[in-house]
């Protein structure tokens, strides 16, 4: 069954848990959405994993486009959410909707995401009044990683709990569907999603959050530079492809690949026609 905003609505109202996994093309894509996954996020975390920046600041709308687009073509289910990437909605509003328009036509997305609380409040609303779903994303916002100071859990002082408390408050009323709460302590996570009517999507931020989302690569072992407390590893994926790659390796250099049954065929009075 497709998942739309109102799958989401009605798992919060219905008390069951929504799952959400990154992906950042076609095949992935399809195996998630087949596996029956909720919604698949094109994160701009494809800025770490897909093209070996140290943080997400670089990664640019093209960059968003062109992978949602190839996501959206394999999702048939899932609702693909695809994060605004830095600096495409914190310079304006208009720049916010414009940005948001672009992800939904040109990349097919089925909501947008974008990081911040009060301070987005302004550009969430206005992107919702053009018609398109908003996440929103709290906590450890990695494209804020420079005035955190790193990669740090939030929410962890009386006012930065207050804070996002606030915030999420704040996210909801201007509109967001569904926040995502990252590195947040467990007990505040399961406070605010208590006191809100829209989902939270917890990512290193306890399970009573009411759904999870995990970069696909860190849940499948396939990432390695640097791995959080939070992850869990529900394959080693990352060994199975390395040895895969060295056998084809061997196989190549060795001559026994390819084999008869991997060559076409040709009839011999068109070869001698060649001599
Ligand atoms: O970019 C991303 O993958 C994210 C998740 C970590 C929530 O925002």
């Amino acid at each position: 069954m497709k998942n739309t905003v109102l799958t989401f609505k009605k798992a919060k109202e219905d008390g069951i848990k929504l799952s959400m996994l990154t992906a950042y093309d076609y095949s992935t894509a399809k195996l998630i959405d087949e596996a029956g996954v909720n919604s698949i996020l094109v994160g701009d975390s494809l800025g770490n994993v897909m093209l070996g920046y140290e943080d997400t600041i670089s990664v640019t709308m093209e960059d968003m486009i062109h992978h949602a687009a190839a996501v959206a073509r394999g999702a048939k289910n899932a609702l693909v959410v695809v994060d605004m990437p830095f600096m495409s909605y914190q310079t304006s509003v208009y720049d916010a909707v414009v940005n948001a328009g672009r992800l939904m036509k040109e990349g097919r997305a089925g909501a947008v995401k974008l990081e911040g609380g009060i301070e987005v409040c302004e550009q969430i609303r206005a992107i919702v009044n053009a018609g398109i779903p908003v996440c929103a994303h709290l906590g450890l916002t990695p494209q804020s990683i420079n005035a955190f100071g790193g990669f740090k859990v939030q929410g962890k002082t009386e006012a930065a709990a207050k804070k996002l408390l606030s915030d999420a408050k704040a996210v909801q009323e201007a509109g967001a569907f569904a926040v995502v709460l990252e590195a947040v302590p467990a007990k505040l996570a399961e406070l605010i999603t208590k006191e809100l009517d829209i989902p939270t999507i917890g990512i290193g931020a306890g399970n009573q959050c009411d759904g999870q989302v995990l970069v696909y690569q860190d849940m499948l072992g396939m990432f390695c530079d640097f791995t959080p407390k939070f992850v869990r590893r529900f394959a080693d994926i990352g060994s199975i492809m390395k040895s895969a790659f060295a056998e084809y390796d061997k196989c190549v250099k060795d001559g026994s690949f390819p084999e008869k049954c991997h060559e076409y065929t040709v009839n011999d009075d068109v070869l001698s026609k060649l001599y």
